[in-house]
């Protein structure tokens, strides 16, 4: 499964780039106004670090705005994935989009139906936001067990599933579980995913017993 970081903040991305466990970023107009940054900037800082996709969303809802904002965002780098919502005019921009070839991430799926015309659209991804759907008492990750099982049931559907919208480590564990090509992790979550209490008091007890060896390893 591949891992991208929810974030426009470059310092995290840079951070958790570092650790080479990074296969992507993805933004949002919400956490690209968090950074207080020109878009354009963030978006060259984000690329010259990240050589995977790079989601960023247009801001225009009917379809001629949202291919111009999109060939536009496109022209910053090679891995530049336009997002757009999932819309009509979102679908209708996907395709066009996808027919120009420039990879689009149809953004705010919320059912089974539009993942399935996300993909007939031709997108190279679609989020389905599993955090929002669990703060409204469904369940999110059935949304992603539905999608799934249809992409599955057709050979020709091959947009990636990248859950997003991911609150803690259960979430990215079920998505796995599940088989979903990648999830969108957001930098404070990701950082939980490798630590556990066991391994830490393991490797205390193995250095302090390994100090009583009074051995070395690299030598001097
Ligand atoms: C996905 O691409 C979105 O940026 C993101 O996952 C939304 O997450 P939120 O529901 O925590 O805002």
């Amino acid at each position: 499964m591949k891992f991208f970081v929810d974030t426009a903040e470059i310092v995290d991305i840079r951070e958790l780039a570092a650790t080479g466990l990074v296969d992507g970023v993805t933004t949002n107009p919400s956490l690209v106004a968090k950074t207080g940054r020109d878009f354009f900037a963030v978006l060259r800082d984000i690329c010259a670090v990240v050589e995977g996709p790079v989601s960023a969303e247009v801001a225009a809802t009917e379809h001629d705005g949202m291919v111009r904002e999109g060939r536009r965002l496109a022209e910053v780098a090679g891995n530049i994935v336009v997002k757009v919502p999932l819309t009509w005019d979102g679908l209708k921009a996907c395709r066009t989009l996808a027919q120009a070839g420039i990879m689009v991430n149809v953004t705010l799926c919320f059912s089974p139906n539009q993942a399935l015309f996300a993909a007939k659209a031709g997108a190279k991804f679609v989020s389905p936001f599993v955090g929002r759907l669990d703060d409204v008492s469904q369940d999110g990750m059935a949304l992603i067990r539905d999608i799934r099982l249809i992409f599955d049931n057709y050979a020709a559907l091959t947009t990636e599933i990248l859950v997003a919208s991911i609150r803690h480590p259960l979430h990215v564990v079920e998505a796995a579980r599940i088989g979903a090509d990648a999830c969108t992790v957001p930098p404070a979550v990701m950082r939980r995913l490798a630590n556990h209490p066991l391994t830490d008091n393991g490797l205390e007890a193995f250095l302090t017993d390994w100090q009583k060896t009074g051995q070395t390893i690299a030598g001097a």
